[in-house]
């Protein structure tokens, strides 16, 4: 199987030689090309270049059966990678909504009995049919709306039995949808009702029972834990960790959103994948994360849904970190998975250019699920998950027209839906 896409305005995010991320003042640098083709072959991105340089396909065996997209006027760019969301899940929230229109912070709804343990117990209720047919609505959306890729992760179910239903879950979308999925195991999300008082008996289930039996039975990529004033202290983040490492689970942290918690510097000693939130990052935050492995995520839906203060973006890039851009898509803090927005979000209130809010939704995406050689731009042998957008001006327009759909056309693993 075959795809000609032709007459391209701009084939955005190109590379011949794919980079693991981009760093620092590099972020504001897009390479694109402007009218150009892309040939998708199977499920993988075959070539590409420019309209004059296009090869003549028609001579060469087997192309007899090409599809043939005419994308006059209209862009391509590589499909989002959203690298940290909570998509599977019972119920909305939207009654805590109009608490935090009145004014009560996330903290005291959480005190409540309200923000996650509400979803913990819509959780226990829901069946796994259930909660697979509401993902699947998610997981549709997020597809029209130019996601190709995407991380879950459990973290409502706070039970052996309920953590496993929600990876089940994820496992069972991962086979039934053309979207790349990663798992990651968030047992230590919050502390259940039950082990008020008893925090540490919680981490210890989570350390001598949960761990062991999800990775045995492969359920997750990764390991999470909401590092923060409120939930989880440092020294119990370090023990899930370390016991996550032992099974091979590489961590993926929530990390200073609430406060200067010590999650990222937690995270970096565990060679986490990514750290993500930072909404309070300072000197020292910023030269732990230089020189390591670990890519800052910043969830730009969450900040303003909770109108919080935004992370210091541009002092990260400025100290030549890679920055990345998720939606966490969760039923209480970022009920949307709108990537486009996410980007928007970020032009506006971080004062990130265009270039770097795209490089931040795709190629440092991509390396914080882990990735990053297969999608996050145009490149040859990569998947073919792209997007062709409607009729636009320039590549900036994408975050400009924040309300706009601009997406005419998705196709995923070579396959337009
Ligand atoms: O990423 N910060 C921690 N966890 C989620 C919130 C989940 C919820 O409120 O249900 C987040 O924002
Ligand atoms: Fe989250």
């Amino acid at each position: 199987m075959k795809m000609l896409i032709s007459n391209i305005k701009t084939l955005v995010q190109v590379e011949e030689n794919p980079r693991k991320w981009v760093v620092g003042t590099d972020m504001a640098n897009l390479n694109c090309i402007d009218n150009a083709y892309l040939l998708i072959e199977d499920e993988k991105i075959a070539d590409f270049g420019k309209m004059t340089d296009l090869p003549n396909y028609d001579e060469m065996e087997g192309f007899d059966q090409v599809e043939e997209i005419d994308a006059t006027g209209r862009m391509v760019f590589p499909s989002f990678c959203d690298s940290h969301t909570h998509l599977v899940y019972a119920g909305s929230r939207e009654i805590e909504y109009t608490d935090k229109i009145k004014g009560l912070s996330y903290e005291e709804i959480a005190k409540r009995g309200g923000g996650i343990l509400n979803s913990a117990k819509r959780m226990h209720e829901a069946t796994e049919e259930e909660l697979y047919e509401s993902a699947m609505e998610r997981i549709h959306e997020i597809i029209s709306l130019g996601t190709g890729a995407v991380e879950i992760k459990s973290g409502y179910g706070l039970t052996l039995e309920d953590e496993l239903k929600m990876l089940r879950v994820i496992k069972r979308i991962k086979e039934t949808t053309p979207l790349t999925i990663k798992a990651s195991f968030l047992g230590a999300h919050a502390v259940p009702a039950e082990y008020k008082g008893r925090q540490s008996e919680y981490v210890d289930l989570i350390i001598n029972e949960m761990i062991p039996v999800i990775a045995a039975e492969e359920l997750a990529d990764f390991i999470d834990v909401f590092c923060d004033k409120g939930f989880f202290t440092v020294e119990e983040t370090d023990r899930i960790l370390n016991a996550g490492m032992k099974y091979g689970l590489r961590p993926k942290i929530h990390a200073n959103e609430l406060d200067y918690s010590g999650g990222i510097q937690v995270g970096v000693k565990y060679n986490a994948l990514s750290v993500d939130h930072l909404e309070f990052v300072g000197e020292d935050e910023i030269k732990s994360l230089q020189g390591s492995e670990t890519m800052p995520t910043v969830l730009p839906g969450a900040a303003f849904f909770l109108n919080m203060v935004c992370s210091p973006v541009r002092d990260m890039m400025n100290a030549g970190l890679p920055v990345a851009l998720a939606s966490d898509f969760n039923p209480g803090s970022s009920p949307s998975g709108n990537m486009k927005f996410v980007m928007s979000l970020a032009c506006i209130n971080y004062k990130m250019l265009p270039q770097e809010a795209i490089n931040a939704t795709t190629i440092n995406s991509a390396y914080a699920m882990g990735i990053q050689e297969e999608l996050g731009s145009i490149a040859k042998g990569k998947i073919a998950n792209v997007f062709i957008t409607k009729e636009i001006p320039s590549v900036e327009f994408m975050p400009y027209a924040y309300g706009s759909n601009l997406i005419d056309a998705v196709i995923l693993r070579g396959q337009r839906l």
